[in-house]
């Protein structure tokens, strides 16, 4: 089968080692699931992987494509939550297994025609939900949604900044956090990028590091270093920082003096758990919510869509078609 497959790794040039070529097709076996993909999606990860980092180089090669949504050999239509794990492990929470991994870190991923998964990582897509927009769902919306209402425990009527708002988790906890009844704040750095994040629900939207007409009770960071001091200045003391990312380094200071005098808490999130992730189809469904889709590309054009990620130049997903969907 055709597979898009990292089989080298470069700091500087993560896409010299990405590869579109024919690789073993997997074969069913006890406690796995096969899935014929209909559309996968990109994301950072996986020039995370391209670059060397968090991936260790004796785990390459590895078909890339940490989200998908497909047909199983059974013929059912199911939606991949990307968090292999044992919940027993992490005390009942998959996310908290010391040995937890994202599909792609140790299991071939869903950039190809067909991708073999746990059992207990396949779940039914509903009717209602195409697969396009299932396959964007599982790493950021699944993450924004865990980030919103397990870490940061958001409430009604709570005040929300969003930073870097058109990316795939800042836009996916705009249209969460408005739908649970937060006043949502957004940043992004031009105002094509401004507009896009009112479009998906956000109340009012502020170039990076602008003063905020208020401060707020959560801020949702994603970014890292370029904007880790303007979350903190914008929160109410007792306010929560929730970050799942460090888009432009992890290492912006630490400022302990603020955290401490204005009672601040940092929460780290990753991945969500499969009722989370059930949760939110539930939720979608039921406020009317649809995943932002900027393009679909054809599986040829995956190279090119690691670019525009790379550039910074996508408004919510991009999503590709499985190698041998029709043109
Ligand atoms: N831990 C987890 O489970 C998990 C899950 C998903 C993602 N992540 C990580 O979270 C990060 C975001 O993921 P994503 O899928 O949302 O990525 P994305 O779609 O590429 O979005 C990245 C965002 O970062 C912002 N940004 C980039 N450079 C910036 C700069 N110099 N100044 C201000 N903003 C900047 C952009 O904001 P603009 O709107 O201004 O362009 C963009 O919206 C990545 O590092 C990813 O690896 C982690």
């Amino acid at each position: 089968m055709r597979a898009a497959v990292a089989v080298a790794q470069s700091m500087e040039d993560p896409l010299a080692g990405l590869s579109l070529e024919e690789v073993a097709t997997p074969q069913a076996q006890p406690g796995w699931t096969r899935i014929r993909v209909r559309a996968a999606s990109l994301n950072p990860h996986d020039i995370w992987t391209l670059r060397g980092v968090g991936h260790p180089a004796e785990r390459i090669p590895m078909v890339l494509g940490c989200d998908g949504a497909g047909v199983t050999d059974a013929g059912d239509d199911v939606v991949i939550h990307p968090v292999l794990g044992d919940p027993n492990r992490g005390g009942g929470d998959v996310t908290f297994d010391p040995r937890r991994a994202l599909l792609t870190e140790t299991v071939n991923g869903a950039l190809a025609e067909y991708v073999l998964v746990p059992d207990s990582c396949v779940v039914p897509k509903p009717e209602w939900l195409s697969f396009e927009d299932a396959a964007t769902l599982g790493i950021v919306w699944g993450t924004a949604y865990r980030m919103l209402f397990t870490r940061a425990r958001l409430r009604a009527g709570d005040r929300v900044l969003v930073q870097g708002a058109s990316g795939g988790v800042g836009s996916a906890a705009i249209s969460l956090a408005r739908a649970a009844g937060a006043r949502v704040f957004a940043t992004a750095r031009t105002q094509a990028k401004r507009d896009f994040a009112l479009a998906v629900g956000a109340h009012e939207v502020f170039e990076s590091g602008a003063r905020l007409p208020e401060r707020v009770d959560v801020v949702v960071d994603t970014v890292g270093e370029a904007t880790w001091g303007h979350s903190l200045r914008s929160l109410q003391p007792g306010g929560t920082i929730v970050t799942c990312g460090a888009t432009t380094g992890n290492m912006p200071p630490a400022e302990l003096n603020r955290i401490f005098f204005q009672q601040l808490s940092v929460v780290g999130s990753t991945g969500s758990t499969r009722s989370e992730f059930e949760a939110l189809i539930r939720f979608l469904g039921a406020a009317g919510i649809r995943p932002h889709i900027d393009s679909v590309l054809p599986f040829d054009e995956v190279r090119s869509g690691f670019q525009r990620l790379i550039d910074g130049d996508v408004r919510g997903k991009l999503v590709v078609s499985a190698p041998d969907a029709p043109r």
